[in-house]
């Protein structure tokens, strides 16, 4: 949350540094702002709204953006409301120091108090409070670099941060620090960049360093020194990242999340293709991942949002493939509500980012304790990959959209490919998945049902409720996530048996009640409940599988393995949550108050 991109270069960087912020404007777009140093300080631009709202306030104030360093950051509000002074880049008093952050200083208060009561303050940013501190600490007689330091000594042990400093007096050098908040360097003929994800700077660079925890990096346009939390200078070698710049793109899409639905059947094609070889044998999985699974005597899956509901699906492969028993757990509750675990726990943690803050809290924990731990993300090379003992991708590339779609069935999948080599789901899992590719690809090119459905449905409603019984429970609570996330219909996810102990008391005339039913042992009771949302004049939508069909649903998934049902059922919920948003004009791609990569608590 909260894109930043740095550059310090040989050539103008302004223009790079806007395009790469837009390509991170999906982390935050409350604000965003914008500082080129080229020595006087007057080239501070700051707005309210995306990267397209500040090239407008560039362009009416007609701010020349001349310099070859800069700094620029797309916000997330956390502390202070979202107006163009609690935008970042935040300015020392005198105007010497720049600084744009990423994360949560849990302590600014006190620090204001302590330090910096003769300080007139622009924001009531957390953040601000840093830049102020780096000023008081250089007027107290230290270097830039060691004011930083002291600064970030002077944080709660807690706090999370990426910081990009700027000093108007050396202009051509960006400082960098982190802690629990993720920040690349990347490295150029042309000059170096800072960014809070490889993507915002793809076009400059594939080659990038990363910053561990509590390290300080000193960025010029030919040279990055590193420095360790004791100010030691250390080398680290640099990763590759193998992401084309274009994927990135949407193309010819309206918005990202269409795009995205409609790369889900390539991803399940991806996912066959790096885990199996043409001998339908298992590939590409260290076989130290499947020793130490094998040698557990209990999986617990830990994630949020969406991530967790593919936990919760994936529970079955390893219970049923695997005859391992496994907990779910959402990892903001894991992570200080720790059950009492089995005598010897593996823990999967389910990412798409790799940097969720919930589930890199429950990683420190847990890692604590010495238990092993498997990341399986989309971005490998994140701070939860890099910090488990093993990890896996997802394949799914690039997911831009705030509501994640492709990265769900990517994760299911993947736990499925898992289960499957460390147990035995006496299926050909590459045969099951080259079906189910072409399946998606039959409910995705069906797009006007669920447009008509979503239009006849939800057009007018403040309210609607998935349910399912099962694995299709499951997916009630994501497909509800999807609709309320990015249309603001209040969407309720419910295991369907539940309905009547409560929650049936909301159903009004025509509230929308969509039923899922793909699993024969509990199709049964799952219409038998529908019928009592009827009665009570919701109007009821059923999304059934074949074997489950009746005369009058909405739509007859495919029949595929109904263990991996939520693979095709997911779908129409997508669509449907897309084009409900559409309908009532929202950006589907940026819903309010949210952004991607959630790396606060
Ligand atoms: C919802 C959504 C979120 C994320 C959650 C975890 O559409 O995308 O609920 O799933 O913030 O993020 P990751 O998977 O990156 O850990």
């Amino acid at each position: 949350m909260c894109g930043i991109v740095g550059y310090t270069g040989i050539n103008q960087v302004a223009q790079p540094i806007l395009k790469g912020l837009k390509k991170l404007e999906y982390r935050g777009y409350d604000s965003s702002g914008i500082y080129i140093n080229n020595g006087s300080s007057d080239i501070l631009v700051k707005a309210t709204g995306g990267v397209d709202d500040l090239r407008d306030v560039i362009e009416k104030q007609k701010k020349d953006l001349t310099g070859t360093a800069g700094i620029a950051h797309t916000r997330w509000a956390t502390h202070g409301g979202v107006n163009v002074d609690n935008a970042h880049p935040h300015m020392s008093e005198d105007g010497r120091f720049y600084l744009v952050h990423n994360g949560v200083i849990e302590n600014f208060q006190e620090l204001k108090e302590q330090y910096l009561q003769d300080v007139n303050f622009h924001s009531e940013t957390d953040s601000e409070v840093a830049v102020q501190l780096i000023d008081k600490f250089v007027k107290d007689g230290f270097s830039t670099f060691d004011s930083i330091r002291m600064m970030i000594s002077k944080l709660d042990g807690e706090s999370a941060y990426s910081f990009l400093i700027m000093d108007r007096k050396e202009p051509d050098l960006i400082f960098v620090a982190k802690n629990k908040s993720p920040m690349l360097v990347g490295l150029s003929d042309e000059g170096n960049v800072v960014a809070s994800d490889a993507i915002g700077v793809l076009d400059i660079t594939h080659d990038f360093i990363e910053l561990h925890d509590g390290e300080i990096a000193v960025v010029d346009k030919n040279k990055v020194d590193l420095f360790d939390k004791n100010g030691k200078q250390i080398q680290r070698e640099s990763f590759h990242v193998d992401i084309d710049a274009s994927d990135t793109d949407k193309g010819i899409y309206p918005y990202y999340m269409l795009k995205e639905i409609d790369e889900q059947a390539i991803v399940a094609r991806n996912l066959s293709e790096y885990y199996f070889d043409n001998n339908d044998q298992i590939q590409n999985i260290d076989p130290n991942i499947i020793k130490a699974m094998n040698d557990a005597d209990r999986f617990y899956i830990i994630a949020a949002g969406t991530s967790w509901h593919a936990g919760l699906v994936g529970k079955r492969f390893f219970e049923q493939w695997a005859n391992k028993p496994v907990e779910v757990f959402i990892s903001s509750e894991f992570a200080f509500d720790q059950p009492k675990l089995s005598e010897k726990p593996f823990f999967i943690f389910l990412t798409q980012s790799g940097e969720t803050a919930d589930s890199r809290e429950a990683l420190i924990k847990i890692k604590e304790q010495g238990y092993p731990t498997l990341t399986l993300s989309n971005v490998m090379n994140s701070t939860l990959t890099r910090e488990a003992d093993f990890a896996l991708p997802l394949m799914a590339g690039p997911e831009i959209a705030v509501a994640s779609t492709k990265a769900y069935t990517a994760q299911i999948i993947a736990q499925s490919i898992l289960a499957h080599a460390i147990g035995n789901s006496k299926m050909n899992i590459r045969e099951e998945l080259a079906n189910i590719a072409v399946y998606m690809q039959s409910i995705i090119d069906s797009k006007e049902i669920f447009q008509k459905i979503a239009n006849d449905a939800l057009k007018n409603q403040r309210s609607a409720f998935y349910i399912g019984r099962g694995l299709d429970a499951d997916v009630s609570y994501e497909a509800a996530l999807k609709l309320k996330e990015i249309s603001y219909i209040q969407t309720e996810g419910f295991a369907a048996g539940e309905l009547k102990h409560g929650t049936i008391s909301l159903i009004e005339n025509k509230t929308p009640v969509f039923a899922f039913i793909t699993q024969s042992k509990t199709a049964g009771l799952v219409r038998g409940n529908i019928s009592e949302t009827a009665a009570r004049g919701a109007k009821t939508i059923i999304i059934s599988s074949e074997k489950n069909a009746k005369s009058g649903d909405a739509y007859v998934l495919p029949q595929i393995p109904e263990i991996f049902m939520a693979l095709l059922s997911v779908i129409p919920a997508q669509l449907i949550a897309y084009y409900a948003t559409i309908d009532r004009g929202l950006n589907v791609d940026r819903p309010r108050n949210l952004a991607k990569s959630v790396t606060v608590q």
